[in-house]
């Protein structure tokens, strides 16, 4: 299959991009049941009609995704909900007026009306409008609600750039819209409101303390920390984000940790290997290694989660044999950030001291 890709500048706001060709092109081709990839706020998402079975299976097929991982059905216009979703629960509804358009997804009872394979089977359905003005725009020219995971190859880190799509799927859908490098870098907060008390089910872009300023009360599934926990977000178990090369995540900070990476490092390449190093600003002059990564300052959360998926593909690119990676505090936006580190570290941790 032949993609075709076009570029659109995200500059533009949403009612110029609504007339851009390629936007028309890409919502004509959802239209007919095809795949289309297009920005978003948090990463590219691999879109299709949600209510098409055929077009929602190709998705699964195109990313090599397990069947029972549901999607995410991304909405430009809130009055498309109420065809396929049950009441709103009052706290989902205040969620959505603080929130949206943005990196939050809401777990809500679903009723009817989309492909099966949407909802993998399970009683309720994820949904969010994004916030990016290419995905928005898309949504309208489509007048359907889109399916989207990440689109990357299932396994890889999801993408943030349009070639690292175009790298994981490039002939096996039929549209990319290049919109640029996303801004948030992680995916969205998951939240499921269908209980009395909202649970995290993934953090992302929205973080737990500005869900908690609107909720009051918001649970953090277990399965999300605790080993042997089965997570309620069938996503959260597969193995993610994880680079071809070994990797460590090691805790601490200050000088502990600079020395502790420095000497593991050391000894990896003494050892033989080609070693990589994922680090900040501050540390980064620090290390000698085969690959050295700086994600941005520590100082500046933000801009470690906008550059963290980029640097694992790296990490790819380069061949390598370990990495060791330095952990951040579990709070903020570096909440999502360690989350996603832990997996592609698969729990592999050392400490500093
Ligand atoms: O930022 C994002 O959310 C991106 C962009 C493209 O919108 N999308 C994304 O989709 O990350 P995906 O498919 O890679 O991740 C969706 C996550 C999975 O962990 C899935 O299990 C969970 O959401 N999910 C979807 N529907 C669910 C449901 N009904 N109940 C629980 N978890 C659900
Ligand atoms: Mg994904």
């Amino acid at each position: 299959m032949e993609t075709t890709r076009w570029t659109v500048d995200e500059e533009l706001d949403e009612g110029i991009l609504i007339n851009d060709p390629g936007i028309r092109e890409a919502a004509a081709l959802l239209r007919e049941g095809r795949l289309v990839a297009f920005p978003t706020e948090t990463v590219y998402g691999l879109g299709a009609d949600a209510r098409s079975e055929e077009a929602v299976s190709a998705i699964y097929r195109a990313k090599g995704r397990p069947s029972d991982n549901p999607l995410i059905v991304h909405i430009a216009d809130l009055n498309q909900l109420k065809e396929w979703v049950g009441k709103v629960p009052p706290l989902g509804q205040a969620l959505i007026r603080r929130f949206w358009p943005g990196p939050l997804t809401l777990v809500l009872r679903y009723r009817r009306g989309l492909a099966s394979q949407v909802t993998a089977g399970l009683s309720t359905v994820g949904v969010r409008m994004p916030a990016h003005p290419v995905s928005l725009a898309l949504l309208r020219a489509a007048g359907v609600p889109v399916a989207a995971p990440s689109a990357n190859q299932s396994g890889k880190p999801s993408p943030t750039e349009a070639d690292h799509v175009w790298d994981d799927l490039a002939g096996r859908i039929d549209g990319l819209l290049d919109g640029g490098p996303t801004g948030v870098g992680v995916e969205s907060t998951v939240v499921d409101v269908t209980g009395e008390v909202p649970i995290l089910l993934r953090p992302g872009g929205v973080t737990l303390d500005r869900l908690r300023k609107v909720a009051g009360r918001v649970d953090v599934d277990p399965g999300l920390e605790q080993e042997g926990e089965a997570p309620r977000s069938p996503g959260m178990k597969y193995r993610h984000y994880a680079p071809q090369g070994e990797m460590w995540l090691v805790m601490g900070e200050g000088e502990a940790l600079r020395r502790r990476m420095a000497e593991l490092a050391r000894q990896a390449s003494q050892a033989g290997n080609r070693v990589g190093i994922l680090t900040t600003e501050e540390n980064q002059s620090v290390y000698q290694a085969d690959k050295v990564l700086s994600l941005g300052s520590r100082k500046d959360p933000a801009s470690v989660a906008r550059n963290l998926y980029a640097a694992l593909r790296t990490c790819d690119d380069a061949r390598l044999d370990v990495i060791y990676a330095e952990a951040f505090p579990m709070e903020g936006v570096y909440h999502s950030v360690m989350n996603r580190l832990l997996k592609a570290a698969e729990g592999r941790v050392i400490p500093a001291e």
